[in-house]
C-alpha cells in the first residue's frame, strides 16, 4: 500500500504538461502519522470514497465517443466555455458553438430586473435555438443554461423565495430541504433554464464571512444532512423515475472547496486549514451529494494554503474526480480563472489542465475561448483532458436528455408560469419559514401574542420583501426591488395582518414605531440590509456599527409600557447583547424569504389561546457573546458562545434572560467597511485633506477648514441631521483639491471585479462653472481621476441625490484598484459650491445616477 510520505512525494513531481508543476510543493507527514499539509499537496486515499451513484452507461459512452469523434477541436473548445446573458448572444452561440449560457445576479432579459418570465422563457429557447442551429455548420449540441436559484427560481418575478440556508439549516429538516429542491427545480424548469448553481455547501466558520447565510450550518454532520437531499430534490434520485427528467434541473454543489474556511472569514480569501480539516469540516457536503448524482460541482474562488482552488488538480481530479467518483462536470466561478497566478481574465487553459471542464467566463467567453483553442492546438493543454472534459459535459447533456427535449418553452413545464408562487410550493416555504425561527428569548412567555388584542407592527423590516428575501433575490445584491416585485408573497407585515384581522384583533404597522392607537404589545422586526458576496465582509460582528436606531426605537417603546417582541432579519448570528436585553422576547428569523406569513403561524396564538405552531428551529450557527467572538464554533476546545448551537426555545420553556453582558469587544467604529464618510463622521482611519491651488496640502481634522490660500473650503452643513454633511466651496482662484485618504492602502480588486461603485450622496450647490473631475489614489504617481463636469450639470439642482461611478472606470483610467489610499478626489477649479453627505462603496441600485465611462 501506498504511504502518506509517497503520496507526499508523488504529488511533488512535476506534471507532463507543465503548466501546474510551478503550483505543486512539498507535503509534510508527521511522526504519527497525521497530515499536516502545510502547503497545497494531498493525499487523496486519505479522502472518503464514494461508489458511483450511477453505472456506467455503455450505449452512451458510445454515443459521447461517435459525437466526439466528429467534432472539431473549435466544437470542443466551444463546449468548456460559458458566457453570461449580457455579454454573450444566442448569434455568438451559433458562430462559437457555445457549450453553456449563464444569467449571473445582475443579468436578465431586456436589462430588467424584474422581467417577465416570459423574457426569459424567450430568452433559453434562442440560446437553445442557436445551439442546435447547425445552418452555418456544426453539430446540434444543446445549451445548458444555469442560474442561481439559490432560494427558490429567485431571479424572477413570480417565483416562491425559500430562506436563505441559513434558516433551513435551523429547520433540522432534511425532508423538507427535498421539497425545496423539488419545488425550485419545477419553478426554475417553468422559466427555461435547466441548472442551478445550488446548493452551497458551505461549512462558514467565521461569521463576518458576507456568505454566511448561503450555508446551513457551521457543523459539517448537519450540511452533510442537508446536501444529498437537496441534490435529490432539484436533480430526482437516479435510478428512480423522474431522475434528470423535465421537472427536474441539474444541481452544481458549490464552492469546492473550503469557502466557509478563508482565514478571517474574507470572501475569495485563502482557506489556511489543515488537509484533515479541509476534508473533516469543509468537504462533509460533497460525498452525501456524489453520492447521490450531482451532475456539476463549481469551484471556489478561493485557495487552499494559497493556491486556488480553481487550478487544485489534487482537489479537482485526484480528490473529487478519482478518489470520489465523481463524473460530471466541474465549472469554475465567475472569472474566478482570472485569479490563478499567471492568468488573467483572458484565459488560463491552466484551470482545464487541472481538472476544470468548464470555464465560467461571463464577459470574457471569447478570449476563454480563444486561448484554450491556442492552448490545445499548442499542445499545451492535452487533448485527452481537453477530450475528457468535453466528454463530462456531453454526459451531462444527454442524461438531461437535452439532445431531444426539444426547446425550453416545449418541454413540459415550459412557460406554466402558474407554477411560479403555486399555493402548494409557497406552502412549503411557509413552512420552511415556520421551522427556522429560532427563539432565543421569552420574558415572562410573552409570546404567543393573542391575536384578539391590539397589535403594533414596526421596524424597517416589517413591511420590505427585499429586505427579508435578502441578497439573490430579483439582482445579485437584493437590493433595489419594490413590493410590486413580489405579485405572490407576504411580507412578514402582512402575514401578522391578516392572521390578526381574521381573530378579530387590531393590527398597526408604523415602521418608526409611532402608533395612533396604543397597542397591547409590539413586534419590531429590523436586521441586515441585502448584500451578497464580499460585499457583505464585515469588519466585526456589531449590528450596523454607529447607528442605533433600530435599539432606540425598542427602547422607546418599552419606556412607554409596551411590551416588545423583537424579530431580527439577518444572515448571520450578529452581537445582539443590547437589543436581547431591551426587548422582552427575540426571535432570530434570519433571511425567510416571500412568506412572511410564517413569521405570524408562529409569533400568533390560535383561536383557543394556544400556539398553532410551536418554535422549532435550532441554532445552525453559534450565536456570540461579543462583537469580536468571530469564529467560536460547536466543537472548538474554547468554546463560548452567548447561545450554543442547538439552542432554540419552545413554548414550553422558561425564557426568561439574566441581563446579558453588553461588552462588545470591539469598537463600533471598526466595524463600517466601504463607508468612508457618513452621518457627519470620517470613519476611522480617514482623513480629509484639502490642497490648494497655491501651497502644500493639509489635513483637515475639523470643520470649517480651508486651504491655506482660501481657493478651496470646507464647512458643515445639515442634511438629514444637523451638520451631518460637507459644503466643499471652490472659490474660483485656480484649481483645488478636496480629498479622502485611508491610512492602509485598500485593495479592492474583488469589488472593482463586481461592478462595485463609488457612491456620493450629494448635491449640487452652483450652477456648473469650470472643469471638475474625480479620481481615485493609488500612492505616489498612481492614480485616475475622470471628468465630472457634465455628469453634475445633469443632476438637478439644489436637491440631494446618489451619483455612482463604477470602481471599473477608475481601473479603466489607469488607476490600480489593488493599492487604492486616497478614496476620493474632487478636483475642481471653481467657483463651484457642492455638498456631500455620504461617500461609500456601494452596488447597483444603490445610487439614483449612474455614471457611464468606456471601459477597454
Ligand atoms: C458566485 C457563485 C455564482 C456565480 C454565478 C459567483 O460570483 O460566487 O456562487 O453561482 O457567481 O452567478
Ligand atoms: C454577477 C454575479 C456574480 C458577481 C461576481 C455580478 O455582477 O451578477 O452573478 O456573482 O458579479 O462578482
Amino acid at each position: 500500500m501506498e504511504t502518506a510520505l509517497d503520496t507526499a512525494v508523488r504529488a511533488v513531481r512535476p506534471r507532463k504538461n507543465g503548466i501546474l508543476a510551478g503550483l505543486i510543493s512539498v507535503g509534510l507527514v508527521t511522526g504519527t502519522g497525521v497530515v499536516v499539509a502545510a502547503d497545497g499537496s494531498i493525499h487523496p486515499e486519505l479522502w472518503p470514497k464514494v461508489a458511483r451513484a450511477l453505472p456506467v452507461d455503455r450505449a452512451m459512452e458510445r454515443r459521447i465517443d461517435r459525437l466526439l469523434a466528429s467534432m472539431t477541436l473549435e466544437e470542443k473548445v466551444g463546449q468548456v466555455v460559458q458566457g453570461d446573458i449580457t455579454a454573450m448572444t444566442p448569434d455568438d452561440v451559433r458562430k462559437y458553438r457555445i457549450g453553456s449560457v449563464l444569467a449571473g445576479g445582475n443579468s436578465d432579459p431586456g436589462a430588467k430586473y424584474n422581467a417577465p418570465p416570459a423574457d426569459w422563457l424567450a430568452l433559453a429557447d434562442a440560446y437553445y435555438e442557436a445551439s442546435m442551429d447547425t445552418s452555418g455548420g456544426g453539430k446540434a449540441i444543446p445549451i445548458v443554461f444555469g442560474i442561481d436559484a439559490v432560494h427558490g427560481q429567485s431571479n424572477i418575478v413570480g417565483a416562491t423565495v425559500f430562506p436563505h440556508n441559513i434558516g433551513l439549516g435551523a429547520a433540522r429538516d432534511p425532508a423538507l430541504i427535498r421539497e425545496i429542491g423539488r419545488v425550485t427545480a419545477i419553478e426554475t424548469r417553468a422559466t427555461g433554464m435547466e441548472w442551478t448553481f445550488a446548493p452551497t455547501v458551505a461549512v462558514p466558520q467565521d461569521d463576518r464571512w458576507g456568505r454566511s447565510y448561503e450555508g446551513y450550518s457551521e457543523q459539517p454532520q448537519l450540511v452533510a444532512s442537508y446536501s444529498a437531499a437537496m441534490v435529490e430534490g432539484l436533480q430526482g434520485m437516479p435510478g428512480k423515475p423522474g431522475f434528470l427528467d423535465g421537472q427536474h434541473v441539474i444541481s452544481s454543489v458549490k464552492h469546492y472547496v473550503g469557502d466557509g474556511g478563508t482565514d478571517g472569514g474574507k470572501d475569495q480569501g485563502d482557506n489556511l486549514s489543515s488537509e484533515e480539516v479541509l476534508r473533516d469540516v469543509h468537504a462533509a457536503g460533497y460525498p452525501p451529494a456524489i453520492a447521490v448524482g450531482a451532475q456539476a460541482v463549481m469551484t471556489s474562488f478561493s485557495s487552499w494554503q494559497g493556491i486556488k482552488l480553481a487550478a487544485h488538480e489534487g482537489l479537482i481530479t485526484e480528490v473529487l474526480k478519482k478518489r470520489m467518483n465523481f463524473d460530471g462536470f466541474v465549472v469554475t466561478d465567475w472569472n474566478a480563472h482570472g485569479q490563478v497566478p499567471g492568468c488573467s481574465n483572458d484565459g488560463c487553459p491552466a484551470v482545464i489542465a487541472a481538472g476544470i471542464d468548464m470555464v465560467m467566463a461571463p464577459d470574457t467567453w471569447k478570449a476563454v475561448y480563444e486561448s484554450t483553442l491556442a492552448a490545445a492546438r499548442s499542445g499545451e493543454l492535452p487533448m485527452a483532458r481537453l477530450d475528457d472534459a468535453v466528454r463530462r459535459v456531453l454526459r451531462v447533456k444527454f442524461r438531461l436528455h437535452l439532445f431531444d427535449a426539444g426547446k425550453p418553452s416545449q418541454r413540459p413545464l415550459g412557460g406554466k408560469f402558474d407554477l411560479l408562487g403555486a399555493p402548494d410550493h409557497r406552502a412549503i416555504a411557509r413552512q420552511a419559514v415556520r421551522e427556522s425561527l429560532v427563539l432565543l428569548k421569552n420574558a415572562n412567555h410573552l409570546l404567543p401574542l393573542d391575536p384578539k388584542r391590539n397589535v403594533l407592527v414596526a421596524g424597517d423590516g416589517a413591511n420590505d420583501m427585499g429586505k427579508q428575501s435578502g441578497g439573490w433575490t430579483l439582482n445579485w445584491q437584493g437590493v433595489g426591488s419594490t413590493r410590486a416585485d413580489f405579485p405572490n408573497g407576504q411580507t412578514i407585515w402582512e402575514g401578522l395582518d391578516s392572521a390578526v384581522r381574521s381573530a378579530g384583533g387590531h393590527a398597526e404597522l408604523a415602521i418608526d414605531g409611532r402608533y395612533t392607537r396604543k397597542p397591547d404589545a409590539a413586534i419590531v422586526v429590523f436586521g441586515e440590509d441585502p448584500y451578497a458576496e464580499f460585499q457583505g465582509d464585515i469588519p466585526t460582528l456589531w449590528y450596523k456599527p454607529g447607528d442605533d436606531r433600530d435599539l432606540e426605537l425598542i427602547k422607546r417603546l418599552k419606556a412607554e409600557g409596551i411590551p416588545v417582541v423583537a424579530v431580527f432579519l439577518s444572515g448571520r448570528p450578529l452581537w445582539m447583547n443590547r437589543e436581547i436585553n431591551a426587548a422582552d422576547a427575540f426571535v432570530a428569523a434570519w433571511l425567510p424569504g416571500s412568506e412572511g406569513g410564517g413569521v405570524a403561524d408562529v409569533l400568533l396564538a390560535g383561536s383557543n389561546g394556544k400556539p398553532a405552531h410551536d418554535f422549532k428551529g435550532k441554532l445552525s450557527f453559534s450565536w456570540p457573546r461579543r462583537a469580536d467572538q468571530y469564529a467560536n464554533n460547536v466543537g472548538q476546545a474554547d468554546y463560548s458562545p452567548q447561545f450554543a448551537f442547538g439552542h432554540g426555545l419552545t413554548y414550553g420553556d422558561d425564557g426568561n434572560l439574566a441581563k446579558l453582558s453588553e461588552e462588545p469587544g470591539v469598537s463600533a467604529a471598526m466595524g463600517r467597511p466601504g463607508v468612508y464618510y457618513a452621518r457627519g463622521v470620517l470613519t476611522p482611519g480617514v482623513t480629509m485633506r484639502l490642497q490648494g491651488a497655491t501651497g502644500a496640502a493639509a489635513d483637515a481634522p475639523s470643520l470649517p477648514a480651508a486651504s491655506a490660500d482660501g481657493s478651496v473650503k470646507v464647512r458643515g452643513v445639515d442634511h438629514l441631521a444637523q451638520e451631518d454633511a460637507r459644503r466643499i466651496e471652490w472659490s474660483g482662484a485656480g484649481t483645488a483639491t478636496v480629498s479622502l485618504q485611508s491610512d492602509a492602502a485598500k485593495d479592492l480588486v474583488r469589488e472593482t471585479n463586481g461592478d462595485v461603485m463609488l457612491v456620493l450622496t450629494l448635491r449640487v450647490d452652483s450652477p456648473a462653472q469650470g472643469d471638475v473631475a474625480i479620481g481615485v489614489g493609488c500612492g505616489p504617481g498612481c492614480g485616475a481621476t475622470l471628468p465630472l463636469a457634465d455628469t453634475l450639470a445633469g443632476l438637478a439642482p439644489a436637491k440631494w441625490t446618489t451619483l455612482g461611478i463604477p470602481l471599473k472606470c477608475f481601473q479603466a483610467a489607469g488607476a490600480d484598484m489593488s493599492k487604492v489610499d486616497t478614496v476620493l478626489t474632487l478636483k475642481a477649479k471653481g467657483p463651484r459650491q457642492l455638498s456631500l453627505s455620504k461617500v461609500s462603496l456601494g452596488a447597483q441600485g444603490d445610487a439614483e445616477k449612474v455614471m457611464a465611462c468606456a471601459l477597454k
